[in-house]
């Protein structure tokens, strides 16, 4: 399973790339707003961080400017992946770019069917949004184990299935028991991936265990 992260701040991105653990980097406009940076020069420095797919979100809601913007944002790096909204303009414009090899994710996804037509228009990724339809009293995992179960009906369908809006270690789990291919997950939630209370109590026993003994190792 791949691990994208879901911010636009730049220092948390060093931080986690650093760590080996980080595969791709994905942004939508909420996250450019609150990261207060210019949009172009924020992707080209994520860019330049990560080799892996750097997810940059179009404006506009027409298929025609859709496209222009993404010509623009496609010069920035190589690894820029176009994020289209799951909307006919979106999923037309995701089939235009899909056809010249330009990396693709469809975003704002709620139902299996909607992943059926984002890996139809050619998709590299389609995702899913999991805390949004928690928040509404749905079940999000259900909706990747669902995507899942449609996909792998059409082995001929390419698209990779990326869990988004996590809100929790938990989400990413449930995720990764689905099948998912890559999870978007915020910082926060990374780093507490790394916590179990019984890592920290063994670490502790072991280390004053090691201190009887008075030996050095360097
Ligand atoms: C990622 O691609 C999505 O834009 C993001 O995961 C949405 O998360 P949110 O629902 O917490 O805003």
């Amino acid at each position: 399973m791949k691990f994208f992260i879901d911010t636009g701040d730049i220092n948390e991105i060093r931080e986690l790339c650093a760590t080996g653990m980080v595969d791709g980097v994905t942004t939508n406009p909420s996250l450019v707003a609150s990261s207060g940076r210019d949009f172009i020069s924020l992707i080209r420095e994520i860019t330049e961080i990560t080799p892996g797919p750097v997810s940059a979100e179009v404006l506009a809601t027409d298929t025609v400017t859709m496209l222009k913007e993404a010509e623009v944002l496609s010069k920035i790096a190589s690894n820029v992946c176009i994020k289209l909204p799951l909307t006919v303009d979106g999923l037309r414009a995701c089939k235009q770019l899909s056809s010249q090899g330009i990396k693709t994710n469809v975003t704002l996804c709620f139902s299996p069917l909607q992943a059926l037509l984002a890996a139809k228009a050619g998709a590299t990724y389609v995702s899913p949004f999991v805390g949004r339809l928690d928040d509404i009293g749905e079940l999000g995992s259900d909706l990747i184990r669902h995507i899942i179960n449609v996909y792998d009906n059409y082995p001929e369908l390419q698209t990779q299935v990326l869990a988004a809006s996590i809100r929790s270690p938990q989400h990413v789990l449930e995720a990764a028991y689905a099948g998912a291919h890559v999870a978007t997950i915020p910082p926060k939630i990374l780093k507490q991936m790394y916590n179990h209370p019984l890592t920290d109590k063994g670490l502790a026993n072991f280390m004053a265990d090691w201190a009887k003994t008075g030996q050095k190792l360097l």
